[in-house]
């Protein structure tokens, strides 16, 4: 499905979201808190939008996704950014080690993973001690002001206007309100991360609510839960994709990040939880 909307994928976002989009990345790329020297890994990554964000900060960036036309839509956009590396990963078996980047982010994509919460799991797994999970995703709206012609606008407007931009697209955009209607509000995704053992966990409602940034901290002293051996990448072999490059776990300098680092503003209906 991915693949078949990657080439206009980004138009589609900024037309669908009135350029609210942009908004909720910079807010996203603020919560990770990207800073030179820092290993990054944007899940998920789609086109590369987001990565390219965090290298502005200059961050090396690790845009792993398993859409082949997401990923080659990506290379041909970044191709002069030496600071995104994109590779082909799966959400929920990550081929990284344990430990081997400073903080981790997925925008939009915990939703499409098929066990969100082993992605979650895997992220906390990747991330040193002390760093972030950072998750932007669709949410609920609180009032139900705003709740009921979002609902509407979702269901019967938004797939008629991807369609109108890529004929291909209505079916996917069908598929994108569906799964945001079935996806857990703010509470339940925010103790989704507690579960996976991620402390000082927060959330912030975006656009009344209509996107949630989540974080949480990777404890700082305690030992991984299940640590493991990083998976290979199980990508289809008929695809004959250049092989996922073993992660630069040496590389000098990757700044431990501060403990104390700004949390996402809390909301009115969200905050330290
Ligand atoms: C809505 S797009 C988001 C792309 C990008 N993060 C952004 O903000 O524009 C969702 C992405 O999730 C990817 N995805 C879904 N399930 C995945 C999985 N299990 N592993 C890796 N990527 C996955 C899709 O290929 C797609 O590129």
């Amino acid at each position: 499905m991915f693949d078949e909307v990657s080439p206009r994928y980004d138009l589609i976002n900024d037309v669908l979201t009135v350029g609210n989009d942009r908004l909720w990345r910079i807010a996203t790329t603020r919560a990770v808190a990207p800073r030179e020297g820092m290993r990054i890994l944007d899940l998920a990554a789609g086109t590369g939008t987001s990565a390219a964000a965090l290298t502005a900060y200059g961050a090396r960036v690790v845009a792993a996704d398993f859409s082949e036309g997401m990923l080659a839509e990506g290379r041909k956009r970044h191709a002069q950014n030496e600071l995104i590396e994109f590779v082909w990963a799966d959400a929920t078996e990550l081929p990284f080690e344990d430990d081997s980047f400073d903080a981790a982010t997925i925008s939009y994509g915990l939703r499409n993973v098929n066990d969100p919460k082993r992605a979650i799991a895997e992220m906390r797994r990747v991330v040193k001690p002390g760093g972030r999970v950072v998750i932007a995703e669709f949410s609920r709206p609180p009032s139900p002001i705003v709740r009921a012609p979002y609902e509407f606008y979702g269901r019967h407007l938004l797939p008629r206007i991807a369609g109108a931009i890529n004929r291909d697209a209505a079916e996917a955009y069908r598929y994108l309100n569906e799964s945001i209607q079935a996806w857990p509000a703010q509470e339940e995704l925010a103790a989704w991360l507690r579960e996976a053992g991620l402390e000082r966990v927060a959330y912030r409602n975006l656009t009344f609510g209509i996107v949630a940034l989540h974080r949480g901290f990777v404890p700082a002293e305690a030992p991984k839960p299940a640590a493991k051996k990083p998976a290979a990448a199980k990508k289809p072999a008929a695809a004959a994709k250049p092989a996922v490059k073993k992660p630069a776990a040496a590389k000098p300098a990757a700044k431990k990040p501060a403990a104390k680092a700004p949390a996402p503003k809390n909301s009115s209906s969200g905050g330290e939880k």
